[in-house]
């Protein structure tokens, strides 16, 4: 199948590692021009030679943007504007917000909360929107958890703002399918990148046992019985935001190896 992805302009926000890295690296083997960005220059430039070197494309360009704040983003978008003239496809990603119940988080966990993992998201959408209208329309997945169908325990705030992704991705759908601007939501369920190694071993260190047994135990709970793989995550995210998805909007998805059991 051609993705039709070859030469078309790509950000991917929170891209140095983990999930974003390997959506950008994905990309970038189709052939597109990628922009991968991040809050740490040096991560950047490395991911930027692994994947150039990985996937022989040269067309691969990083702008620092901390997805908190809304200057860096509307320069990350004049940015990769200035270097690949328009912004075909935008791949919404971010931190996780931090852990705790109710009873643990006060106002400021809140809007920070708030501020980075749905008003970024927001803010990305807004900053593309103009030059995908003046195209031929774009393609724009955001990345969630799996809590967008079954929330988790000691998570109110990801539980909270990544269902708030789901209303949003759901309502631009309907807005911007008139553009053919595609906009659709991915969960992950539990892959294998540095953030759930360290979910792991701060398990394993509260419940003195070893981050293999964390794991192991966490694998019993997913019918294929293993975690996934970043580059099994990025190969459905690049599928979404190719030409040869043409008629899928306003959906949302988990690739969890079958965890979620909710139907
Ligand atoms: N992996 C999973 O199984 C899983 C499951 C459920 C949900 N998720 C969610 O999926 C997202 C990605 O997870 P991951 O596993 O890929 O994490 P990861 O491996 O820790 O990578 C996180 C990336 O985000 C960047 N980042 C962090 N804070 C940022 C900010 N304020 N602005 C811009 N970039 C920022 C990091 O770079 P810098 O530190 O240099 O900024 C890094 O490139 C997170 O929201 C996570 O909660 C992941």
């Amino acid at each position: 199948m051609d993705l039709g992805l070859q030469d078309k302009s790509v950000i991917v926000t929170a891209s140095s590692k983990g999930l974003g890295k390997a959506s950008a690296l994905q990309f970038a083997a189709e052939g597109a021009k990628v922009m991968i960005s991040s809050r740490s220059e040096e991560e950047l430039q490395q991911t930027a030679e692994d994947i150039q070197a990985e996937t022989d494309n040269d067309h691969v360009a990083y702008t620092v943007c901390d997805m908190t704040k809304a200057d860096d983003i509307q320069n990350l978008v004049d940015k990769t504007v200035e270097q690949y003239g328009t912004v075909d496809v935008l791949i919404n990603n971010t931190d996780g917000p931090p852990a705790g119940t109710f009873d643990k988080v006060d106002d400021d966990d809140w809007q920070f909360a708030f501020e980075l993992n749905l008003l970024s998201f927001i803010r990305t959408t807004r900053a593309v929107l103009p030059y995908m209208r003046k195209g031929d329309g774009g393609r724009i997945i955001n990345l969630a958890s799996s809590s967008i169908q079954q929330p988790i325990d000691n998570l109110i705030l990801s539980n909270t703002f990544r269902t708030g992704i789901l209303g949003l991705s759901k309502s631009l759908s309907q807005e911007l399918a008139p553009d053919n601007i595609l906009v659709n939501t991915v969960g992950p369920g539990r892959i294998a990148t540095d953030r759930v190694a360290s979910l792991d071993q701060t398990k394993a260190e509260k419940l003195n046992i070893s981050p293999d047994e964390v794991r192991q135990d966490t694998e019993q709970n997913i019918p294929i019985g293993r975690y996934g793989q970043p580059d099994e995550f990025a190969k459905i995210i690049t599928f979404l935001g190719s030409q040869a998805n043409t008629y899928l909007t306003g959906q949302s998805f988990v690739v969890d190896g079958g965890m979620v059991k909710a139907i």
